[in-house]
């Protein structure tokens, strides 16, 4: 069991930095993967990447099935040193959100399908052809390893509400806390 470590939100800097690959798998990282995926299912989101509890190391978790209300949890994904090898012309739009960006969404286009090259848990090299729900979940967490939140790949005008939306909640939780 890992313990649930505290998530960055905008606009904090280490959301903006670019991550290093990891060198090698080995059992202080495991213990890392495993906090990750602690963190991601207490903080009740399918995805989480590394640089949202302040590490700016290659590496994502998700498990696209967990359902927090019904206590379910599917197979989680590890992925170090994730590389998207291909992906599909064909694009969907979907809504997404960010543990980041709290109580927010927004409309975002995605290849529909992406292969993927990654380690996993235990530092095997595996490729996975992700489609779908899946596949936007894997581009969305291997942008925050570039830096790149969803809300940098809305419309400006979009962005601007979204996050004055977001200014506007945050004030007021301030104020009921008081
Ligand atoms: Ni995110």
């Amino acid at each position: 069991m890992g313990k649930v470590l505290e998530v960055y939100e905008y606009p904090h800097p280490v959301l903006k930095k670019v991550s290093l690959p990891v060198d090698k798998v080995d059992d202080e990282l495991r213990a890392f993967l495993d906090d990750m995926l602690e963190t991601m299912y207490a903080s009740v989101g399918v995805g989480l990447a590394a640089p949202q509890v302040g590490v700016s190391k290659r590496i994502i978790v998700i498990d696209i099935v967990q359902d927090s209300e019904e206590g379910i949890r599917g197979e989680p994904l590890y992925m170090v040193n994730p590389e998207i090898i291909w992906r599909s012309e064909e694009m969907i739009c979907g809504e997404e959100g960010c543990l980041s960006i709290p109580g927010q969404r927004a409309d975002v286009d995605r290849h529909q399908m992406v292969r993927v090259r990654y380690l996993d848990y235990h530092g095997e090299c595996k490729e996975v052809l992700a489609e779908d729900y899946l596949a936007v979940a894997i581009q969305h967490e291997l942008d925050h390893l570039d830096g790149i939140l969803y809300i940098d790949r809305i419309s400006r005008l979009k962005r601007s509400m979204l996050l004055k939306k977001l200014a506007k909640e945050r004030k007021e939780d301030e104020e009921e806390t008081q």
